[in-house]
C-alpha cells in the first residue's frame, strides 16, 4: 500500500513520528516527509537517520500556507502535531485552540486541496467527555475531521485514531517516576486509585496502520488496551528498579480525571468490534433535524462506556511484563552522573 508513496507526518519529530520512521524507513515507501517547527529536533533527526527517503519541512500547522506548501505531492498524512500536555493547555487554552483545532483544520484543508488520498488524525482518550482544554481541543479536532469527511472529503478519506497514555512517552508519568526513583526522591502520586490505559508506541503505530487500511470517511478507531492504577504503576517501577522509595500523595491536579474513557456508551452502541480494535463509524445523520423526532437511539442504559476502570486491569506483575515488552530495562533507573 505504501510502495513508492509519499507519507507526510506532521509533528514527525515527536515520539510517534520516530516510531513510524523505525517501522517504515526500511520499507519500499517512496518518501517520508517530516513537518514540524523546531529546526534543532529536525537537524538531530536528519543526522541520526541520515536516510535518503527522509525529507524535512520546517513549518507550523497554525499557518495554512506552510502546511499547504509542504503537502504538494503527498499521498498520505499522519497528523500527529499537537499540544498534548494537560497543564500547559489549561494555562494557555487559546494555544491549544490554535494548534489542535485550527492547525487540524489547516491540515485537512491542505490535504483536500492537494488530493491526498488518506489522512489519519491522531487523537486521545482525553477527547472523550473532555474536562480539560487539551481534551476539548482534541475533541474539536475529531469533530472537524468528521464534518469535513461528510462535506469536503471527495478523493480524500479522513479518519481519526484515539489512544490512551503511551508508556514512557514525553510528558507521561513514567519518565517522571523513573527520574524520581533514580535520584531517590519521593514518588509524587496525585491519586493512587486513578487508572490509566497502557499502550506502547508500537501499538499506537499499529492502530494508525489499522485505521489506514480499514477507514471509511469519518471513522474513529480505538485500540483495546489494558489499564492499571497509578499505585500499581508506581509499585511496578520500583520492583523493576529493585528499590523502594517513599511515596507522597499530592492530590489530583486540575484537569485530571479519576479514569479515562476511550469510547462513550453512545459510540459503543454503534462500534464494530475488529478484534484488537474498535471502529466507530461516522454519524450518518444530516441537517434535517425532523428525523431525530421520529427515529430514536438503541437502549443506551444497557451499554457501558469503554474506560480504564472497566477494561482489563493489570496487577504489578502484569505491568512489569508490559513495561519490559515496551523496552524498559533496569538500567533506566541507574543515575548516569
Ligand atoms: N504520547 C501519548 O501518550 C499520546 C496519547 C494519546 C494521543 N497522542 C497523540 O498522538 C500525537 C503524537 O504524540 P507524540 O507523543 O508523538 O507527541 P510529541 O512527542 O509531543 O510530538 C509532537 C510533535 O508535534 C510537533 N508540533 C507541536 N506543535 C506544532 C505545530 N504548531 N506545528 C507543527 N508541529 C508541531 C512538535 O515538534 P516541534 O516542537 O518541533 O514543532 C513535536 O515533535 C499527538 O496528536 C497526541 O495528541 C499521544
Amino acid at each position: 500500500m505504501f510502495t513508492d508513496k509519499v507519507l507526510m507526518i506532521t509533528g514527525g519529530t515527536g515520539s510517534f513520528g520516530n516510531e513510524v520512521l523505525r517501522r517504515f524507513l526500511a520499507s519500499d515507501i517512496g518518501e517520508i516527509r517530516i513537518f514540524s517547527r523546531d529546526e534543532k529536533k529536525q537537524d538531530d533527526m536528519r543526522k541520526a537517520y541520515s536516510h535518503p527517503k527522509l525529507r524535512f519541512h520546517l513549518g507550523d500547522v497554525r499557518r495554512a500556507e506552510s502546511v499547504n506548501d509542504a503537502m504538494r505531492g503527498v499521498d498520505f498524512v499522519f497528523h500527529a502535531a499537537a499540544l498534548k500536555q494537560v497543564p500547559s493547555c489549561e494555562f494557555y487554552p487559546m494555544e491549544a485552540v490554535r494548534t489542535n483545532i485550527l492547525g487540524a483544520e489547516n491540515v485537512l484543508n491542505a490535504a483536500c486541496a492537494n488530493g491526498v488520498s488518506r489522512v489519519i488524525v491522531l487523537s486521545t482518550d482525553k477527547a472523550v467527555y473532555p474536562i480539560n482544554a487539551m481534551g476539548l481541543s482534541k475533541a474539536m479536532s475529531e469533530k472537524l475531521m468528521v464534518a469535513k469527511a461528510r462535506t469536503h472529503g471527495g478523493a480524500t478519506t479522513m479518519c481519526a485514531t484515539r489512544y490512551g497514555n503511551v508508556m514512557n512517552s514525553r510528558g507521561s508519568v513514567i519518565p517522571l517516576f523513573v527520574r524520581q526513583i533514580r535520584t531517590g526522591a519521593p514518588l509524587t502520586i496525585t491519586d493512587p486509585s486513578m487508572t490509566r490505559f497502557l499502550m506502547s508506541l508500537e501499538e499506537s503505530v499499529d492502530l494508525v496502520i489499522h485505521a489506514f487500511e480499514h477507514a471509511k470517511p469519518g471513522d474513529i478507531f480505538v485500540r483495546k488496551a489494558p489499564a492499571c492504577t497509578i499505585a500499581t504503576l508506581a509499585e511496578a517501577l520500583q520492583e523493576m528498579a529493585g528499590t523502594t522509595v517513599p511515596v507522597r500523595i499530592i492530590g489530583s491536579r486540575h484537569g485530571e480525571k479519576i479514569y479515562e474513557t476511550l469510547l462513550s456508551r453512545e459510540e459503543m452502541a454503534k462500534a464494530e468490534d475488529h478484534g484488537d480494535f474498535y471502529r466507530v463509524p461516522a454519524d450518518e445523520g444530516d441537517l434535517n433535524y425532523d428525523k431525530y423526532l421520529v427515529a430514536g437511539q438503541i437502549d443506551l442504559a444497557a451499554i457501558q462506556d469503554y474506560t480504564s476502570h472497566n477494561t482489563t486491569r493489570l496487577d504489578v506483575a502484569g505491568v512489569c511484563d508490559l513495561l519490559r515488552k515496551a523496552g524498559m530495562r533496569t538500567d533506566a533507573f541507574v543515575d548516569e552522573a
